[in-house]
């Protein structure tokens, strides 16, 4: 594998006037790698995106692709095609010239033309769509589209923002499938921008965290699902009880019960995942157990899902084997919860 990054971003920042879109950002991108961007709305994932594709300029820092500085080249020149929000697709052309739409300004030899068109609409599943207009396509048929357009110009990077957010749950969770099987085939650098932390997880290769202009964490989708180093992440992704509270005698307090984690430094957050609390109809024989309140018992089949209330702490997700609901486990109820202190994750933030 080359070890030049596909793509670097290095030292990027985005202001709009007083607005500071990005903070200064750096992250390496290797090629062939499925990155995604992660995190809420207007946490500066598109004007990341926008500024590796040239259709935005950053305010400080150069960005890279293959070791080339980019930074002051036009869109055109940077060897990337990009997945817009929404289907973006002239509505007056078929499939077939929609998806030829790019090779036909790059003047391409007709035959040539053809062929690499009729190889990416098989590659996405839409022989035989090919006379069709948008109008006359589903939403999921439409985004293939526009997959198959920016695949077709064979470029080194591929830039998707939100690429499925248009689409009904189901459909979004087999284009994600697909997305994956597609990038891997391909072998293309693919950056794709989401707020959806379940299509990040089932597409990535590695995941950034972006939340308020600025990169909070990254790893593999494993990493930050089991050992997230920040607690913006514990509480974005996952489903993850977070506590904090006073520092008293060098040990952290939750409401009143006994000190967790001694030699606790503020500021200090623990988080453990609702799977890993236990759950105790009577108070348990341990040393560290928070007494609460079931506030919510959610059915889900499999699992069932509870909220707790802690005496002086937070409400925090439980999550449970439905089966085990039948001993007695209702809203309103008294409990109290523990945890394998080797589940318990300390965040500094
Ligand atoms: N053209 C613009 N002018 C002013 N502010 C902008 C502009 N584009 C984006 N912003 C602001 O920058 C921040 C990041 O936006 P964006 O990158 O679109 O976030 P995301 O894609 O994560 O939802 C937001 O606060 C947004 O309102
Ligand atoms: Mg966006």
């Amino acid at each position: 594998m080359n070890s030049v990054p596909a793509v670097e971003v290095d030292g990027v920042s985005k202001n709009y006037g007083s607005v500071s879109a990005l903070k200064p950002t750096s992250f390496a991108v290797p090629e062939g790698r499925y990155f995604v961007l992660l995190g809420p709305s207007g946490g500066g994932k598109t004007t990341t995106l926008r500024m590796i594709a040239g259709l935005i300029r950053p305010t400080t820092g150069r960005v890279r692709i293959g070791g080339r500085d980019v930074t002051d080249q036009p869109a055109n020149r940077r060897d990337t095609a990009m997945v817009f929000q929404g289907f973006a697709l002239f509505p007056h052309m078929t499939v077939e010239q929609n998806v030829a739409y790019g090779l036909e300004l790059r003047r391409l030899p007709k035959d040539e033309l053809r062929d690499r068109t009729a190889a990416m609409l098989r590659l996405v599943g839409l022989t035989g769509f090919e006379a069709r207009r948008p109008s006359a396509l589903s939403g999921g048929q439409q985004q293939r589209v526009q997959l198959a357009r920016a695949l077709v110009l064979q470029t080194s990077i591929v830039l998707l923002d939100e690429p499925l957010a248009a689409l009904d749950a189901t459909l979004r969770k087999d284009m994600c499938f697909e997305l994956k099987h597609i990038q891997e085939s391909v072998g293309t650098t693919f950056i794709h921008v989401t707020h959806n932390q379940e299509e990040a997880m089932t597409v990535a290769d590695e995941i950034a965290l972006i939340a308020a202009g600025t990169l909070v964490e990254s790893g593999s989708p494993r990493e930050v699902y089991e050992t997230p180093r920040c607690r913006f992440t514990a509480e974005f992704i996952g489903e993850n009880a977070v506590f904090s509270g006073p520092i008293v005698e060098g040990a952290l307090r939750i409401g009143g019960a006994a000190p967790f984690v001694r030699d606790a430094e503020p500021p200090l957050a623990i988080s453990v995942a609702a799977e890993n609390i236990d759950l105790h109809l009577q108070q348990p024989d341990l040393e560290q157990t928070l007494p609460g309140t079931v506030v919510d018992v959610f059915y889900l089949g499999f699992s069932a899902l509870l909220h707790v209330e802690v005496d002086g702490g937070p409400v925090v997700p439980v999550r449970l084997l439905s089966k085990e609901l039948d001993a007695g486990i209702k809203s309103g109820g008294r409990v109290w919860l523990s945890w394998d202190p080797d589940h318990a994750r300390m965040h500094t933030a």
